[in-house]
């Protein structure tokens, strides 16, 4: 394929732009994503470029993943904006012989604009694997002295698509990932790795990360080797990569390699026009609670969001530690098809689902599209069925449309005749792995968990609409004591109450205003 010209007057992230689009048009339509090609858009490749402090005139820039190289092309725009000369070498990796052409175009055209200005610039373009070529860097102590070459910057937008256990990269990297991670992580490991002293790095990637739990080893190896000094967040999950059709949460970060734990930049934009909705800044313990073992990357996205964090991150306890657990039911619903039972029978026992949870409370049977209202009660199923206690249930899943993401009821004994009940695996139970819940303990939790001020919390923590039992095992919680006595207001009432923010509010003596502004977002007609 005969690769265009730039144009007059064609701005380099222009021609990358043009070049990808071509580039997907003409050859890549069949097989989008094994590869995770999604090109970034021009003007969010310039607000990455914009993010780096460039103060040296001898740089060395690193583009894994590099496509037709719109990142480096946005890079270069930043030090030719700058007016000062620099001497400037560019590596890109790209494992995709067939944009190597597109690729080298456009870094050509870099050389050519800088040395104009009197800039000296080598790129190697690499047709190589980056993770597989680059594995020496994970290796540790001594890197310096064999000559392993570092970055002053990388920038990138690496591929996405989850890895499996067996492939090289998973072996490779297996101090780093629990379950299946995806593609993006290993880019963000192995560039951390390559960074120089006070290096940066600044990578637009899925939201997953901060918070899900195959990252958990990840995060703690990325925390300890880079600082966290920007984070850009999109509020639509789409547009970005509108193109590709890409429908995920997408964040900008930008790290530093023995960086400061200083403050912290938040802005937030709703696509990628980048027209800023908010911007705020926090201390890093904010963001990265010192208290989190699973070193959650919080992303509060306005000031109330961390007040709320300051007052939820000062309650002294855990699910754990009031000797509860949360597990996942139990009935996975396609696997045990032939023990459910339309309605209950003999022996069967009941099922609850999702939409059995209703304003706090259990109704059953509610029937939803002929969903199977029981689950029969045989030597079988035994271990998929639990016995009737007080449980807290709590929806695994809400839907976008739903105000909060947390939504919690009470299966309360005294008002379920049954011995025994089967949990759906869409909705997590809290229970007392040692004993039982007893009501007001229920009441309270399912409280706690259906107020603004959690949901604000975890919304901070979470950028999807899923609840995993680990997130919740992290949320701090109030006192034991605390937690029966708001039990104890609510259980008497017959339905949800609609100001449970204002009693747990006054119960754990939280700031009028705040409480106020809760109510408004999450009850108010606007919302
Ligand atoms: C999400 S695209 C981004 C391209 C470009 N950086 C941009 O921002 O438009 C990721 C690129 O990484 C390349 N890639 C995928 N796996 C790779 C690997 N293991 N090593 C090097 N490049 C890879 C893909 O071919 C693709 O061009």
């Amino acid at each position: 394929m005969k690769i265009p010209e730039r144009k007059a007057n064609e701005r380099l992230v222009e021609y990358a732009e043009r070049l990808s689009a071509l580039y997907s048009d003409a050859l890549r339509p069949k097989d989008v994503k094994p590869k995770g090609q999604f090109f970034t858009p021009k003007q969010v490749s310039i607000f990455m470029a914009e993010l780096f402090d460039i103060n040296q005139d001898k740089i060395t820039l690193l583009d894994p993943g590099a496509g037709t190289g719109v990142l480096s092309a946005a890079f270069c725009e930043k030090l030719l904006s700058r007016k000062k000369p620099v001497s400037l070498v560019i590596d890109t990796f790209e494992n995709d012989p067939e944009i190597i052409p597109f690729l080298k175009r456009v870094l050509q055209e870099c050389k050519k604009d800088l040395e104009e200005k009197d800039s000296k610039v080598g790129f190697n373009v690499l047709t190589k694997d980056f993770i597989l070529t680059n594995e020496p860097y994970l290796s540790g102590p001594g890197l310096f002295e064999r000559g392993e070459k570092f970055y002053d910057f990388v920038i990138s937008n690496p591929p996405y698509y989850k890895v499996g256990t067996e492939s090289p990269y998973s072996r490779m990297m297996a101090e780093f990932i629990c379950g299946q991670p995806n593609i993006y992580a290993f880019f963000m490991t192995m560039a951390a790795s390559m960074l120089a002293d006070k290096g940066e790095m600044v990578f637009i990637t899925p939201r997953s990360f901060c918070s899900g739990l195959y990252y958990k080893n990840f995060r703690k190896w990325f925390l300890r080797k880079v600082r966290i000094t920007r984070i850009h967040i999109f509020e639509s999950r789409k547009d970005i990569f509108d193109k590709d059709g890409v429908l995920q949460e997408n964040v900008i970060i930008k790290a530093s390699k023995n960086g400061k734990e200083g403050i912290v930049t938040i802005t937030t934009s709703r696509d990628k026009d980048l027209n800023e909705l908010g911007r705020i800044e926090v201390d890093y313990s904010d963001i990265i609670s010192p208290k989190n073992s699973e070193r959650f990357i919080r992303i509060p996205t306005s000031e109330f969001d961390v007040k709320i964090l300051h007052i939820i991150d000062k309650w002294p306890c855990t699910l754990e530690k009031l000797g509860m657990e949360i597990s996942t039911g139990p009935v996975v619903d396609f696997r045990a098809k032939e023990h459910l039972r339309q309605e209950l029978m003999k022996e069967s026992v009941p099922l609850l689902w999702m939409h059995n949870m209703q304003n706090m409370r259990v109704v059953w049977p509610s029937k939803k599209n002929k969903k199977p209202a029981a689950i029969a009660s045989t030597e079988k199923t035994s271990p998929l069925l639990l016995p009737v206690k007080n449980y807290v249930l709590l929806k695994r899943f809400t839907s976008k449309e739903q105000r909060r993401r947390l939504d919690s009821a009470v299966l309360k004994q005294s008002e379920f005749p049954y011995g025994s009940v089967g949990i759906e695996n869409h909705v997590n139970y809290i229970h007392k792995p040692n004993g039982s819940l007893s009501v007001n303990e229920a009441f309270g939790i399912a409280a706690l968990l259906n107020t603004g001020l959690i949901d604000n919390y975890f919304r901070s923590l979470n950028g999807h609409t899923q609840v995993n039992a680990t997130e919740i095992r992290n949320v701090p919680l109030p006192d034991l004591s605390v937690i029966k006595k708001i039990g104890e207001v609510v259980s008497k009432a017959k339905d949800l109450p609609a100001n449970l923010d204002e009693i747990i509010g006054s119960e754990l003596g939280i700031d009028a205003e705040i409480i106020k502004h809760l109510e408004e977002r999450y009850n108010g007609k606007n919302r």
